[in-house]
């Protein structure tokens, strides 16, 4: 996945609407253009795009970080600096922030297609660099547009799929009697697979398009001019009013302002909400990484799960009850969420489900049907796998409940029923609090299923505070088992029921931020395979709080202990199998993974930087997925 950015100084300010009505934007024409001339009359020059496109760069780092790059136009002229590496060393080496023009696009880049290249980063530029291109997604029948392409001597400088986009435009532009904008839409249709790009030519002092199919991308406008952009935490600083794209919709903005076309070119009205300052809200607050700052927040998130729209979960709530079949669909973290919520269904309310993960999704879609609820579940709302499942779960006829964190994705739009879960942006690429959050509102579903939607927020708030206690104390202990631990070449992670989908995900924390191989399973899995692996020394963490699961698991654990696994046990009571005890309090049952999960994820943590590691960059991965 990669982060897009497009900034143009406008001549118009926007006027907010009221805030008790959905009065369309006015456009004020001329309040910024009469700063420019008053400007320019005294001699100051015009403020440049590049800084606050690189400001949006280091925001969007999160979304790809192996190479980046800005395009700007500057006197009819195309200037692009790109490299490989962090943004940071890209600057340092470019001098991004310095580029001249008041109209800008960068792009920071998470490879997909050409592998890490000063040529493959983003922007791509046609041959003779006259337009020039960000890109997000993957363009399905690239091979084929640039055989056609290069068949009309055509030479591309890159390994990319992205590099097809500017070159089909520039022959749309031909010798110049098509607008940038007519060409836009020539191409469109020629591009498959899902995309959102930026587009910008020299001509005209710079006119710059913006279009999605499938990926987000959003308009912030700010005082000083318009932002497009994949994600809304990249100008959340400088716009409080902002409008998603939908599918097809094209966004043409040039220093006189921004019009949007809908995808048969007729210009529309949009009408702007106010940029969520929680979402916005992405300082490190004094921590040194993301991570541990997100874990820290869990308490909080708990509490805030517990006081969220009662009538969007009842109304999902009923739609799950009511359904023949309900099948949760996700990948990663989320998925380990939903094995717990499949839990907290039965348990509570009686409803069998079953759950698939989102990249498997598609080869169990013959049995979908119009009696299914499919609950799909992504922080990002942007995994391909996920919205490639629900395309299919709609076209059977199915139901869709969308479970996300960021408030303007793909999934929120594609839902029947849309929960948010309202943990604020999650920077880190190892997700820990939306995984706390994601788990607290499938309790509370369950809850509502059953009609005790209050008894289920009561019991939050206590696990709420349980969990900050936790969290005050947890480090000192953590710290030196990390240290201990650090050279070991595998771990293993066990627990039963509703604790077994933490063990996975302790695992999971584990092998992505400190690079150690380590597995979790059902405990009573151990001893049909994994347990030849265990040797002398080798770390078994059991989930085993005092449940239903706790004497099994404890004999699981003495399985493993007995042919020589150091044993780590998280637990509200002690066991003399445990060689290190991760103590918890006690909670009601249902309530366990909600406070084991926070150990696990902070002893990866603290055995990331044990071993060299950075938390919140791990190697080869990224925030979201946005590929097949
Ligand atoms: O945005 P999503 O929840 O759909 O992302 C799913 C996975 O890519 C994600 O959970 C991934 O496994 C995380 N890096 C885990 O920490």
């Amino acid at each position: 996945m990669c982060g897009i950015i497009g900034f143009c100084r406008t001549s118009e300010m926007w006027v907010a609407p009221s805030l008790d009505s959905a009065a369309p934007v006015v456009p004020l024409v001329g309040a910024m253009h009469q700063t420019l001339i008053a400007n320019h009359a005294a001699g100051i020059s015009v403020p440049i795009a590049s800084p606050l496109v690189l400001e949006g760069l280091r925001r969007l780092e999160y979304r790809g970080y192996d190479s980046a790059g800005i395009a700007s136009v500057d006197n009819g002229s195309l200037l692009v600096r790109k490299d490989i590496g962090a943004i940071a060393e890209v600057d340092a080496l470019q001098q991004l922030g310095l580029m001249p023009g008041t109209i800008a696009v960068g792009h920071t880049r998470w490879a997909t297609h050409g592998s890490v290249t000063q040529a493959n980063a983003h922007p791509h530029t046609d041959m003779a660099g006259r337009v020039v291109v960000v890109h997000n997604g993957i363009i399905e029948n690239y091979e084929e547009l640039r055989d056609g392409l290069h068949a009309e001597g055509i030479v591309f400088r890159s390994d990319t799929d992205s590099e097809v986009i500017p070159q089909l435009f520039a022959r749309e532009l031909g010798d110049g009697c098509a607008t940038l904008e007519e060409a836009v839409r020539l191409v469109c249709p020629r591009l498959q697979g899902p995309y959102a790009f930026v587009v910008l030519s020299a001509h005209d002092g710079g006119t710059m398009i913006g279009v999605r199919k499938g990926n987000p991308l959003v308009v912030g406008f700010s005082d000083h001019g318009v932002f497009l952009s994949s994600d809304v935490l990249a100008f959340s600083e400088h716009a409080r009013w902002m409008v998603s794209l939908t599918d097809g919709e094209m966004a043409i903005v040039t220093s006189s302002g921004v019009r949007f076309l809908n995808p048969d070119g007729v210009e529309v009205v949009k009408i702007p909400s106010m940029v969520d300052c929680v979402w916005a809200d992405v300082g490190r607050d004094g921590y040194g990484h993301y991570m541990l700052k997100e874990i820290l927040e869990q308490p909080s998130v708990v509490s805030r799960c517990g006081h969220g729209d009662n009538d969007l979960l009842v109304d999902a709530a009923l739609a799950i009850l009511g359904a023949r079949q309900v099948v949760f669909t996700a990948c990663g973290t989320s998925r380990h969420a939903s094995l717990i919520g499949r839990y907290f269904f039965s348990k509570v309310a009686r409803q069998f489900s079953d759950v698939v993960m989102a990249s498997e999704f598609g080869y169990f879609a013959a049995s979908l049907n119009s009696q299914t609820v499919v609950i799909a579940v992504s922080q990002s709302g942007e995994t391909a796998d996920v919205i490639a499942g629900v395309k299919l779960a709609k076209e059977a006829g199915a139901r869709v409940v969308s479970v996300v964190n960021r408030p303007s994705c793909v999934l929120a739009e594609m839902g029947d029923y849309l929960v948010k879960l309202g943990c604020g942006a999650e920077i880190g690429v190892a997700a820990t609090k939306t995984f706390t959050g994601q788990i607290s509102l499938f309790y509370l579903l369950a809850h509502a299923m059953v009609n005790k939607l209050q008894l289920g927020r009561s019991n939050l708030e206590q696990a709420g505070i349980l969990l900050h206690e936790l969290l005050q104390g947890l480090g000192d202990g953590l710290e030196p088992l990390a240290l201990r631990l650090r050279d070991r070449e595998h771990l293993y992670y066990i627990g039963r029921g509703v604790n077994f989908a933490v063990a996975m995900e302790g695992a999971l924390k584990m092998k992505e931020i400190s690079y150690i191989h380590a597995e979790g399973m059902p405990a009573g899995e151990l001893k049909h395979g994994t347990l030849a692996l265990i040797e002398k020394g080798t770390p078994v963490v059991a989930i085993c709080p005092n449940d239903e699961t706790h004497a099994e698991t404890i004999s699981n654990a003495m399985e493993a202990k007995v042919r020589g696994a150091y044993v780590i046990g998280v637990s509200d009571v002690e066991s003399r199998v445990f060689d290190h005890w991760i103590r918890m309090p006690a909670v009601s049952s249902l309530l366990y993974p909600i406070i084991a999960v926070a150990p696990l994820q902070l002893f990866a943590y603290h055995m990331a930087l044990a071993r060299g590691c950075d938390p919140d960059r791990p190697r080869n991965l990224a925030k979201s997925v946005t590929v097949k």
